[in-house]
């Protein structure tokens, strides 16, 4: 089994997505399967400009076909059995490297081509060898929120039905900044909380293997909330009339205002 996976994160191999797809891609060795790792940020690759090009010609070719390299990148994808598409969330959406990537699906297939997806979504037609494959979606942020991934989360969710490509597993990890301290850190048992977490990447690139999926309890143990959202913080979300209190005392503990003199 070959799992290849892109990683949209701007700062490649240096970054916190990379150090979990690491992981996983220990885990999919592990269990005999073959890890294929991408770095999007160490590639040349154009934005689609719309120009329609692609479509025009017949030939399904983007006018960068020859001159930038993502056309090696669909081959890998190509070849692959399950492809894991990590990114940061930037701006509570994938980084633009990501998408300016998956833009370029665009170009593969006649977009005047209608189709009824598995699902039953009304869409153009889509290069199916290339972007239908099994997919894993790995999302990576610094808040602790729930809704910072919503948008991505979502939008991999919603992305499957229409391109008809399966999604076998969702991993995120919040508070991402807090969990790489922890990690680094000398505190042991929060450095052994981290660690575990960063253990159940490695199962979920097992997982991949032997089940051809993410287990929803690897799923829930590789995302488990690292900071918790404060009692105070939630207590201020029930009580609106509250909230200015609330904030208040939270600056005073935190010791810094962002909010400027009142
Ligand atoms: C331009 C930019 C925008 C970001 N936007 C968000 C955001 O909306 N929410 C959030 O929680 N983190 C945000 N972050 C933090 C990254 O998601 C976080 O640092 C992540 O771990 C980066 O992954 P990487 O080290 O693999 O690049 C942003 C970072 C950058 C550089």
């Amino acid at each position: 089994m070959l799992v290849c996976a892109i990683n949209g994160s701007h700062r490649g191999s240096r970054g916190t997505t990379h150090r979990l797809l690491e992981r996983m891609g220990a885990g999919v060795q592990e269990a005999g399967g073959t890890w294929e790792l991408i770095q999007l940020a160490e590639l040349h690759i154009e934005p689609c400009r719309a120009c329609n090009q692609c479509q025009r010609s017949g030939s399904f070719q983007c006018i960068y076909e020859d001159k930038d390299q993502v056309r090696q990148v669909f081959e890998r994808l190509a070849a692959a059995d399950i492809v894991v598409y990590a990114s940061p969330i930037y701006v509570l959406g994938l980084s633009s490297l990501l998408r300016r990537f998956m833009e370029r699906f665009y170009s593969l297939a006649p977009i005047q081509g209608l189709r009824l997806t598995e699902s039953g979504l009304f869409f153009h037609a889509v290069d199916r060898a290339i972007c239908g494959k099994p997919f894993v979606s790995l999302l990576v942020c610094d808040n602790l929120e729930d809704l910072t991934v919503r948008n991505a989360r979502d939008g991999f969710r919603i992305l499957s039905r229409f391109l008809d490509a399966p999604q076998v597993g969702h991993l995120e990890r919040r508070s991402a900044a807090a969990w790489t301290k922890a990690l680094q850190g000398d505190d042991p048992a929060e450095k052994q909380r981290a660690e575990a977490i960063l253990e159940s990447f490695e199962t979920a690139g097992r997982d991949l293997v032997t089940q051809g999926r993410i287990r929803p309890s690897t799923a829930r143990a590789a995302g488990q909330p690292f900071v918790q959202v404060p009692a105070l913080v939630r207590l201020a979300r029930h009580l609106p009339f509250l909230r200015p209190r609330i904030a208040q005392e939270i600056q005073r503990r935190a010791g810094t205002s962002t909010m400027g003199p009142d």
